[in-house]
């Protein structure tokens, strides 16, 4: 099997990341990582990806002037490292139209909330505010707008009565760790495929058959 080449695009920690990493290792998974790239020089995922032997590189926005100078090194590291597909894991900077455009359906990202509803920052702390009882994490194609574009796959995580944003990010990073490699697959097998802004998925898939991870990340609660 010819595997995907994954640019991932973090910013901080990079749990996500190594998820992918690891789902990356088994022989039969149709992906693996080629580079990963963060914007903020002492991300601590740059360290982990390193350890794991994958190329890394810090590209510091704020060495640059402006968001097109920044983006136009971005992708041509992405290019020099023949990247196919682009994962953007806490990856937090916007990304200019241009550049989002260049990666048309070929750019995931993962947010911690069930989008549409909750984009942007402090989704957790929203969410409580919010009262709603149910919540998750979502991995879709990158779009102009900000947590927008069609949504590949979704985990729902149940929101408890004595929650504090510590306990529900934490549940729900659990199951975006679960999520993630499972939306790759889809869409690296080209299982899951965008029509219409919509993603569908073939049929005749483990995804599509009555098979465990379509049960697992269809709209119920899996950790509740
Ligand atoms: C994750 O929870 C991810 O969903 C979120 O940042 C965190 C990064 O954690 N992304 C966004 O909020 C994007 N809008 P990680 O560095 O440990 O993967």
């Amino acid at each position: 099997m010819k595997k995907k080449r994954i640019g991932v695009l973090i910013s901080g920690r990079g749990s996500n990341m190594s998820s992918l990493i690891e789902a990356c290792k088994s022989p039969d998974y149709p992906a693996q990582i080629s580079v990963v790239i963060s914007n903020r020089p002492k991300a601590a995922g740059l360290e982990i990806a390193a350890r794991e032997g994958i190329k890394t590189l810090a590209i510091n926005h704020r060495n640059y002037d402006s968001r097109t100078a920044f983006e136009t090194d971005l992708h041509q590291a992405l290019k020099d490292a023949q990247v196919e597909l682009i994962c953007n894991a806490g990856f937090l900077r916007l990304l200019t139209a241009d550049f989002v455009d260049k990666w048309h359906d070929r750019q995931l990202n993962i947010h911690p909330s069930l989008l549409p509803s909750f984009k942007g920052l402090h989704t957790h702390q929203r969410v409580l505010d919010a009262g709603v009882k149910i919540t998750g994490c979502t991995v879709h194609l990158v779009r102009t707008d900000m947590d927008a574009g069609p949504i590949i796959a979704q985990a729902a995580v149940a929101v408890e009565h004595d929650d504090n944003e510590q306990t529900l990010a934490a549940r729900v990073l659990a199951a975006e760790h679960q999520l993630y490699p499972h939306a790759l697959k889809m869409f690296a097998l080209g299982e899951a495929y965008v029509e219409n802004e919509t993603i569908k998925v073939r049929a005749n898939t483990d995804v599509a058959s009555s098979s465990k991870p379509r049960a697992m990340f269809s709209p119920r609660v899996i950790n509740g």
